[in-house]
């Protein structure tokens, strides 16, 4: 399975901080917002990763994270020049993708918990057609709604509905077997002129070929799409990791701890990195000589 990573759209919800940065550039809370997606992928097990921005941005995603050599990664860039929507990062990455299956995530979503690596790595090994995650909310009405049947399964997703039929937001996760891939060709852009990633996913309802996976209270999922959830996304990782003296995506241990680096290309790595901040302190702290 490959990654890809969408850190396109023009953040107009975040105006004017993303005036002249990327959204998924900004700051949440000691790393750049890309780096919580990013890890998602690398803990699901995926070392090829299609990273999907702006032709705005684009040099400083490069400058960021290269060609994830560093990290036993092989990261290679695409771009969407406009916003035509999240279904369009599978028509961009069709020859990426190639004969492998697609775990695509939004580059605004945080996910963070105990068992998440498990349960990506079990769905994303029995994938067919489509897998989404499910996840409680209070304001379903801000996203894709998933509708369940009495037997809890998945009938339908509606597109931020203003009568939302249930509290389970569909994230910003979403995975795809390679012979389905096309399906996005068979839509039409929406109201708002983008090729909705739901309208895939319904087709995919429909031909009885989509999964959900609800995420349950031992996973946190954060959408960093607007002021007030950026901050507070902010605030969450400052929390847990002054709480706990870890961090949260730390993209060089996460490398590390996947087996994608050595003990000695982790020490390079915290050479590199200044011990003037907590994060080059902690990689250094998980080097043994
Ligand atoms: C998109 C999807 C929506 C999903 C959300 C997750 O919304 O269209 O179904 O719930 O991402 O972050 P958008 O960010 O385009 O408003």
């Amino acid at each position: 399975m490959r990654g890809i990573l969408l850190a396109g759209g023009s953040g107009t919800r975040l105006l004017p901080l993303t005036t002249i940065n990327s959204k998924q550039l900004l700051p949440v809370y000691d790393k750049p917002l890309v780096y919580y997606p990013l890890s998602v992928l690398m803990l699901a097990g995926m070392r090829e990763i299609l990273i999907i921005t702006s032709n705005l941005h684009h040099d400083s995603f490069r400058a960021l994270l290269g060609d994830g050599s560093h990290l036993g990664l092989d990261i290679r860039y695409a771009y969407q020049n406009e916003p035509r929507g999240i279904a369009e990062a599978l028509l961009i990455g069709r020859d990426f993708a190639g004969d492998e299956d697609v775990c695509l995530i939004l580059g605004d979503n945080i996910f963070y918990g105990h068992g998440l690596p498990a349960i990506l790595r079990e769905a994303a090994s029995t994938v067919d057609g489509c897998t989404v995650f499910g996840y409680p909310v209070s304001d379903p009405e801000r996203y894709g709604v998933a509708v369940l049947d009495q037997e809890g399964r998945l009938t339908d997703i509606q597109e931020k509905p203003a009568a939302p039929s249930s509290n389970l937001a569909v994230t910003g996760l979403y995975l795809y077997s390679n012979d389905v891939l096309g399906h996005v060709e068979k839509i039409s852009p929406s109201g708002r002129g983008e090729l909705e990633i739901t309208d895939v996913n319904r087709l995919l309802i429909k031909e009885d070929r989509a999964r959900l996976v609800q995420l349950g209270r031992g996973v946190a999922w954060l959408d960093a799409g607007t002021h007030d959830s950026l901050l507070e996304a902010s605030q969450y990782v400052q929390v847990l990791q002054k709480r706990q003296g870890l961090q949260i995506a730390c993209l060089e241990e996460t490398a590390f701890r996947m087996g994608y680096i050595s003990m000695g290309q982790l020490g390079k790595l915290a050479d590199r990195l200044s011990a003037g901040s907590e994060y080059g302190r902690h990689v250094r702290s998980l080097v043994r000589v």
